[in-house]
């Protein structure tokens, strides 16, 4: 399927205001969270993107490595929120995804808590936001995303769930330029719809199949079992423990047991 990625093709007729419209186009670099935080420093517009074919140094969540062979989407989103909606971005960022894999390849991923996206329960995409304040200024997030699309899932390193890519689960290949320019499309309106209401997380809390489910979470050093039982407004997972009592994940990732 012939769908390079370049600067010309994801930007022409890119229906977006900012997201997107300045693209940074590799082939093969470490990561494109690295190359993102140097453009922060170096004042890029809000929206910027950085993409790559490949990434020899991915990095995932909780200090793993995350593999980008060809075949994948690898990119990272500049955004400068306002304080308020830091905690939406991971909220944004999931939806997008799901969003774009439905309308591009008709299938129906799910989110698994906070930020994972499944596929008949395996990952297909995983989310990484950095986030911290640029020059004593204005805050700046950078929203990482990397998703199995045409490639054998079965040669990725599984390192907490089984992984599958799009063109496994549809025995065809999908159109990677399809996918970044509606993903693209998808983050810019949720970001604008996230600044007015609740609409974002009431749909991102719907689509998490992790609520309702017995769980392992761990957070920091710490491991909870209990059941999930509901998310915050800004993101935190409440877990009803063994012993009755509430406790409040922030960050951290689950294992779905039942
Ligand atoms: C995870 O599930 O652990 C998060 C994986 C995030 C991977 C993406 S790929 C694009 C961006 N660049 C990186 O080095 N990581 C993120």
């Amino acid at each position: 399927m012939e769908d390079k990625l370049t600067e010309a093709s994801i930007t022409s007729g890119l229906d977006t205001a900012f997201i997107g419209r300045r693209i940074i186009c590799h082939s093969k670099i470490s990561s494109t969270m690295e190359v993102a935080r140097n453009k922060v420093l170096e004042g890029a517009p809000e929206g910027t993107v950085v993409i790559t074919d490949e990434q020899t140094a991915g990095k995932g969540r909780t200090g793993r490595v995350w593999s980008s062979p060809k075949g994948c989407i690898a990119l990272s989103v500049i955004l400068y929120p306002e304080t308020a909606y830091l905690s939406s971005m991971i909220m944004i960022a999931s939806l997008a995804v799901m969003h774009a894999i439905e309308h591009v390849a008709g299938l129906h991923p799910k989110i698994k808590w906070p930020n994972d996206i499944l596929i008949n329960g395996r990952k297909v995409c995983g989310i990484l936001v950095e986030s911290g304040v640029q020059g004593g200024r204005s805050n700046y997030a950078i929203i990482g995303i990397g998703i199995n699309v045409n490639l054998e899932a079965a040669y990725l390193d599984a390192v907490s769930l089984k992984p599958t890519s799009l063109s496994d689960e549809l025995g065809k290949e999908v159109s990677r330029l399809k996918l970044v320019r509606h993903l693209l499309f998808e983050m810019e309106r949720l970001y604008i719809t996230a600044r007015n209401g609740e609409t974002v997380y009431k749909e991102w809390r719907s689509n998490l199949e992790t609520l309702g489910r017995t769980v392992n979470a761990k957070s920091g050093d710490n491991t909870y079992e209990g059941v999930a039982e509901s998310v915050e407004r800004d993101g935190s997972l409440m877990l009803r423990l063994m012993d009755g009592s509430l406790k409040r994940i922030v960050a951290g990732d689950v294992t779905l047991k039942h």
